[in-house]
């Protein structure tokens, strides 16, 4: 097998989704613990606070305690290199969240066993169902009462509308918890507070006939197991790896992160059945990673977190072929070929320049404003990547001046922070107002600060009668010509040049759609 294969075959690149607080900082931190990335427990944490601290404007979101960045790790494992993608956790930022899943070959869903499916899994789950995205699921915080686990499964089975297969099962929890089955294996792991690291650091069964395991978890407990487990099999589904792969089934683990209980297990399962890098439609044809050919595409821009340089990384996901430090690529949106010097890796905690990067793996390029989210790079051939969304906003503000000779600036400065894909700029036809979307409140409060920050703008931003935005397309060019004229004053262009209709209330969306059969009002613009 040719280098390239082995190296893209051994890619595992995922995220983790979940509600807030239902544990995937602490489940992120023990993975890398187990890739040796790490090496202490409570480093990813101070890590994001000491990352805070060196940039100004990221106070903001310090005060309200959420985290606006996101981040890439790598870390190798077994024979794997894992390539996990950091979600921001707030729902203020859910569109960056929504376009790092499409960079991913497939998810983990973390459920806190308390509280079952909560809100913003469902919204995530809607996203990766929308691209069939794998899912594996880990149910955490077993240490403490939860819901019983064929009620848990249940619920993720009609509430989120996927297939549970259960890989380990627990055996009993919160105070009375023992351990847990692995039931394609049989093996008993036992729950012992301040081991479990490692498979070394553990008490494991070769399964519930070992006479051991009675004398250490009691006969009443044993008996209730075995019935438990019975009823599990007749009701839910064996594993099907095809099922898995093809987003129809999700298997479903148990475990307790903070403990390192059940993580291993998970990790071990998770490199052996996830995906390695899959193909990936673009406008013209199907690209594999298996290509010699470079190619990839960029799904997130951040700002830099030294506001001294105020230079941009784009997150690349490399799709095909291999990247190699100083190489040319093909910038197709622009059409001219641009050296991708000094690009960052992820790897362990810090940045570090990267030599060569497989399809799968995620480089960082710096960005002073000619990269856009949803761009393609290729090694000369024209096309781009498809299915990266920017969602409709659901709130609008009009930005005001305080000081009007600023006009230019404000209008740089919106333009090039909508570039980052958290908020969208939209200049109305028929007036000379500047709207901003956005998915939260708080980004606003984020963009005016940063205006002012580094921008040296003094803006405000105010009510404006906006309730949702689409983007009008379709319909011949007799149609879209009446459009604009009947519908003008509701007509705006966003920042990259498409048409968007405003809409002041939902009920007038509604009827101009019915007016309009012909067009078509996107939710979404998907780069193109
Ligand atoms: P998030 O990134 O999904 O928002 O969740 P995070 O890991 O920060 O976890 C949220 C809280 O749940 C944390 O407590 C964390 O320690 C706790 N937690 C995570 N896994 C488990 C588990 O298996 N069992 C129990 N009992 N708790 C767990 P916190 O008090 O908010 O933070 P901290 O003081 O521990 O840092």
């Amino acid at each position: 097998m040719s280098e390239h294969l082995r190296e893209t075959h051994r890619r595992r690149t995922f995220a983790i989704v979940s509600h807030p607080d239902a544990g995937k900082t602490t489940l992120t931190e023990k993975l890398l613990l187990f890739g040796g990335a790490i090496q202490m427990a409570g480093s990813v944490k101070s890590r994001k606070a000491a990352r805070h601290a060196t940039s100004d404007w990221m106070a903001l979101e310090k005060e309200r305690g959420i985290s606006v960045t996101s981040s890439v790790m790598q870390f190798p494992y077994e024979d794997r290199i894992v390539n996990l993608l950091d979600t921001p956790g707030h729902a203020d930022f859910s569109e960056d969240t929504y376009r790092v899943l499409t960079a991913v070959d497939s998810a983990l869903m973390v459920i806190d066993c308390a509280k079952g499916v909560e809100e913003r899994t469902i919204k995530l789950m809607e996203v990766c169902r929308l691209r069939d995205t794998p899912i594996m699921t880990f149910i955490n915080k077993l240490d403490r009462e939860g819901r019983s686990p064929i009620d848990l499964l249940d619920e993720v089975e009609s509430v989120l509308g996927i297939q549970c297969a259960p890989v380990i099962w627990p055996i009993g929890m919160g105070s009375r918890l023992k351990g847990v089955v692995h039931l394609l294996s049989g093996e008993v792991h036992l729950f012992e507070s301040g081991r479990n690291f490692t498979r070394q650091d553990s008490t494991i069964f070769a399964s519930l006939d070992d006479p051991q395991l009675e004398a250490r978890i009691g006969a009443e407990m044993l008996r209730e197991l075995r019935d438990e487990l019975e009823l599990v099999e007749g009701a839910s589904h064996p594993f099907d790896k095809a099922k898995y792969l093809a987003g129809q089934q999700t298997p479903v683990f148990f475990g307790s992160a903070v403990n390192n209980f059940g993580v291993q297990l998970l990790l071990d399962f998770f490199v052996e059945h996830a995906p390695a890098p899959k193909p990936r439609a673009t406008t013209s044809r199907e690209i594999a990673p298996e290509e010699e050919a470079f190619s990839g595409f960029v799904f997130k821009i951040q700002a830099n977190m030294d506001p001294q340089h105020r230079d941009r990384v784009a997150f690349l996901r490399v799709c095909s072929g291999r990247f190699d430090a100083g190489m040319k690529a093909f910038h197709v949106r622009s059409g001219k070929d641009q050296k991708l010097a000094n690009a960052l890796t992820f790897m362990a905690s810090d940045r570090e320049i990267v030599e060569t990067a497989y399809p799968g793996d995620v480089i960082g390029l710096h960005n002073h404003g000619t990269i856009s989210i949803g761009d393609t790079f290729t090694s000369g051939e024209k096309l781009s990547f498809t299915g990266i969304p920017n969602f409709a906003p659901e709130l609008f503000r009009r930005a005001r001046l305080r000081d009007p000779l600023k006009l230019k600036q404000l209008q740089k400065g919106l333009a090039q922070l909508s570039e980052e894909g958290a908020t969208q700029f939209f200049r109305p036809m028929m007036s000379n107002d500047l709207i901003l979307g956005a998915v939260g409140t708080l980004q606003f409060d984020v963009v005016a600060y940063r205006l002012k920050d580094e921008y040296s703008v003094d803006a405000i931003f105010e009510p404006v009668t906006v309730s949702t935005a689409r983007w009008v397309r379709g319909g011949t060019a007799k149609k879209m010509e009446e459009f604009r004229e009947k519908a003008a004053m509701n007509l705006a262009i966003d920042a990259a040049g498409e048409l968007v209709y405003l809409a002041p209330t939902r009920v007038n969306l509604q009827l101009t759609q019915e007016r309009w059969p012909d067009l078509t009002f996107a939710a979404t613009r998907e780069h193109a």
